[in-house]
């Protein structure tokens, strides 16, 4: 081991740019619920990760985890009765025809696929993303990322649309016209794809806008979205990697919201509690055609642990009714939101719905203000509680719990908020 601190130590071997939250990092050590502990046995109330979702290192997961390790872990192509019994299990989640599983290691591989199989059941490769995203790391998703910088050109192939965020851009109109415009840029986009002779593939989209910064959502936009691509020939693609597992509280998906559905599924971050696992969910057909043509293998995805850990985390949001709690508590969290809003002008606009919600923050002239916004990310950190930032301005306070957050948890969030407000 070489000398120096762990940050030093983190900057030699893993670069100085390697993000790393926060003024101070905080040096984690140990989680259970929604609890973490740094390294002199400070408790931090986790309102930020939603890998956890059922919770840090709850039991259930970590036996099962376990278990299936100590028996037998291998690659897919065999027969288990764990992953079969899995894929069965969360594909009855889904409305038909999205029967088909096909499981990954990351959100990236999943985007990645999907991205390929839309490609391959239209034949055409335009793609269609919104002008402040991210969907994965790979080469193709990385040049696709709207939301941060990354070293690649965005694609010949691909088109952007403006992020709907009503907040922003209702101006007096009502939701029917402000969906109308809205999904005028997606024509637009398709008609563009068009005339430059690539065509549509697919309309990839984050079912609940959530690195844009969770605006609100208007009635009628995706369906209209949907119906534009697919009239052009292309799928939707609804990323699901961060809205779904019931995040939301209403739904199990973020695009049962909107009364959808899609053609291709993608999942990841949530789904096996911080064990590696994500996955495509899509027809029986598409899947069975794709692979007829080509052959897809993932040495990790979805082998019997991460399968063991998938059904764990399906078991612990049924038994303790985490969607349920994700409605109940965040429609109390949202109400004393709203509350702080009242009292902190500050405060713009209350987003997000279920247990995933935001605080926009502006200047008293009404601009974006970031820098307020990063300082009270980092107020909240020494008051013992994580969170982070989003959206195009990154003036949005970003919560997203663990699933098993309570309504004396959120108090103690909407107190060290408030706290953290008054000491501006
Ligand atoms: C909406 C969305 N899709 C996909 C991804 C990529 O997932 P992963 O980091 O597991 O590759 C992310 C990651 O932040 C994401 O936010």
């Amino acid at each position: 081991m070489s000398g120096g601190t762990l940050i030093e130590r983190r900057f030699n071997v893993m670069g100085r740019n390697a993000p790393l939250f926060y003024d101070r990092p905080v040096h984690l050590v140990r989680g259970e619920g929604v609890w973490v502990y740094d390294a002199d046995g400070r408790r931090f109330l986790d309102a930020y990760n939603n890998v956890p979702h059922v919770g840090h290192c709850h039991p259930r997961v970590v036996e099962a985890i376990a278990q299936q390790a100590a028996t037998l872990n291998l690659h897919t192509r065999y027969l288990h009765e764990t992953v079969v019994d899995y894929a069965e299990r969360l594909t009855s989640m889904f409305a038909e025809p999205l029967d088909t599983a096909m499981f990954t290691c990351s959100g990236t591989e999943a985007n990645e696929l999907a991205l390929r199989m839309a490609r391959f059941a239209t034949g055409r490769a335009g793609v269609i993303v919104s002008d402040f995203s991210y969907h994965g790391n790979s080469a193709t998703l990385g040049a696709l990322t709207t939301c941060f910088p990354v070293v690649e050109q965005f694609p010949s192939f691909a088109r952007t649309i403006k992020v709907p965020d009503p907040r922003v851009d209702s101006h007096g109109l009502d939701q029917d016209a402000l969906a109308d415009r809205y999904v005028g840029y997606v024509e637009d986009a398709v008609r563009s794809l068009q005339a430059d002779g690539i065509g549509v593939a697919a309309l990839l989209i984050d079912s609940f806008f959530a690195n844009e910064g969770l605006p609100d959502p208007v009635p009628g936009y995706v369906a209209g979205a949907v119906r534009a691509v697919r009239g052009a020939g292309g799928v939707f693609i609804c990323d699901e990697v961060q809205a779904g597992f019931g995040r939301t509280g209403d739904a199990m998906w973020g695009h049962e919201l909107s009364g959808v559905v899609p053609d291709i599924v993608t999942l990841g971050k949530p789904m096996g509690n911080g064990h590696p696992l994500a996955g495509v969910i899509a027809s029986n057909e598409l899947v069975s055609d794709f692979q007829a043509a080509s052959t897809y293998f993932n040495t990790f995805g979805g082998n019997p642990v991460s399968a063991a850990a998938g059904s764990a985390v399906l078991d612990v949001i049924e038994e303790q009714s985490l969607q349920d709690n994700a409605r109940s508590v965040g429609t109390h969290v949202r109400r004393g939101l709203e509350k702080l809003k009242s009292e902190h002008t500050i405060i713009a606009g209350v987003r997000g719905r279920g247990l995933f919600f935001g605080l926009e923050l502006i200047h008293p002239d009404g601009r974006p203000d970031p820098e307020v916004t990063k300082l009270l990310v980092n107020m909240m950190r020494e008051r013992g509680v994580l969170l982070s930032r989003i959206g195009r301005h990154d003036n949005v306070l970003k919560m997203r719990p663990p699933m098993v957050f309570t309504v004396a948890n959120a108090d103690l969030l909407l107190s060290t908020l408030d706290d953290a407000f008054a000491a501006l």
